[in-house]
C-alpha cells in the first residue's frame, strides 16, 4: 500500500501527473525513515528537518506534524513492515510547466515503505571509497528531490569499482552521495560543521550524541582530502547504511584496511538506540 493525494491505495494505482513539479523541476522535498521493530527511528528529528526544508523553499506542508506521522504509523501497520524504510515526498503540485510558484496548485504527498535488512555485511566489513568534487549547490542542508550531482557521484564510484564516493569542495571534504562522512585522526572524531555544504544527518546527530556520551573528543570543523587520506579511521553515516566503515579510500587501506576501534565501538552502542 502506497500513500498518495490522501488515501491509501495500492502502488499501481498511483498515477503521476506529468504535470507534477516534482516531475519536471524536481520542485519537492523528501524524507528517508528508518523503521526498526515497525517503530519510526528518531522521528522528530527527521520531521523537524522536513518542515525547515519546506520553510526554507517556500512549500506549504498539507498536514500538520501529528497528521504526517499517523500517516506513517498507518502505513507501517497496512504494510505490516517490521525492518526497513519509509520514503515521504511532499511537491509543490501540479501546474502546466511555468517557473514562477503555481498560483493554485496542492502540494502532492506520495508515501511508502520498503522491507529492507540492515545492511550487516558492510557494517561490518566496510566499504572502498574514492573522492571526487562536489558539484552541488550551496545549499545542501535541504533535502530536495534535486539529486542529480549525488546519483552521478553515486554512479562514478560504482564505475571505478568502489562503493562510494567522498566529495570535497577545492580539497575541504563534505560528505557522500548519500551518507555524512566522519574520521578520527589523534583520538577526535572529526566532521563537518552542520551548515549550507552538507546535508544535517539525523544519523550523524545520533553518532555525535553518542560519541559525547562516551568522552570521545568530537570536533565539527572542517577537514582535507589530505587529512582525510591519513585519518586513522573513516566512516559514513546514514539512515540506510547506519555506521559504515570506509577501509580504502582512492587505493589506500585506511586504518590497515580493516574498521577501527571507535567505528566498532560508535555500531555498539548505536545498535542499542534500537534494539
Ligand atoms: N540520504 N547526506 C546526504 C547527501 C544524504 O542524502 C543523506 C541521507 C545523508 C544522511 O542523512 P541521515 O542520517 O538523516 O539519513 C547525508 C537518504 C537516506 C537518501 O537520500 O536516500
Amino acid at each position: 500500500m502506497y500513500f498518495f493525494k490522501n488515501e491509501f491505495i495500492p502502488a499501481h494505482d498511483v498515477h503521476i501527473s506529468p504535470n507534477d513539479r516534482g516531475y519536471y523541476f524536481g520542485d519537492g522535498i523528501y524524507e528517508v525513515f528508518r523503521v526498526y521493530h515497525g517503530e519510526l527511528y528518531e522521528c522528530d528529528a527527521h520531521m523537524d528537518r522536513l518542515e525547515r526544508t519546506a520553510l526554507e523553499v517556500k512549500l506549504t506542508l498539507p498536514y500538520s506534524r501529528e497528521q504526517f506521522v499517523n500517516i506513517l504509523r498507518e502505513l507501517i501497520s497496512r504494510n505490516s513492515l517490521t525492518e526497513g524504510t519509509v520514503y515521504l515526498q511532499i511537491t509543490r503540485g501540479e501546474a502546466s510547466r511555468a517557473h514562477p510558484f503555481p498560483q493554485t496548485a496542492e502540494p502532492v504527498t506520495l508515501a511508502y515503505c520498503n522491507e529492507v535488512p540492515r545492511p550487516l555485511a558492510t557494517i561490518q566489513h566496510g566499504i572502498r571509497a574514492v573522492t571526487q568534487p562536489d558539484i552541488r549547490w550551496l545549499r545542501c542542508d535541504l533535502k530536495t528531490l534535486n539529486l542529480l550531482p549525488n546519483v552521478l557521484a553515486k554512479q562514478a564510484a560504482l564505475d571505478r569499482g568502489v562503493q562510494e564516493v567522498i566529495l570535497h569542495r577545492e580539497g575541504i571534504v563534505t560528505e557522500c552521495s548519500a551518507s555524512n562522512l566522519m574520521i578520527v585522526s589523534q583520538g577526535e572524531l572529526l566532521t563537518h560543521p552542520a551548515n549550507n555544504l552538507i546535508l544535517h544527518g539525523i544519523t550523524r546527530l545520533v553518532v555525535l550524541r553518542i560519541a559525547r556520551s562516551l568522552s570521545i573528543p568530537v570536533r565539527e570543523e572542517a577537514f582535507t582530502t589530505d587529512a582525510l587520506l591519513q585519518a586513522d579511521e573513516a566512516f559514513i553515516t546514514g539512515t540506510t547504511m547506519e555506521i559504515t566503515p570506509v577501509v580504502e579510500i582512492d587505493g589506500r587501506p585506511i586504518a590497515g584496511g580493516t574498521p577501527g576501534p571507535i567505528a566498532r565501538q560508535l555500531q555498539a552502542e548505536f545498535e542499542r538506540t534500537f534494539t
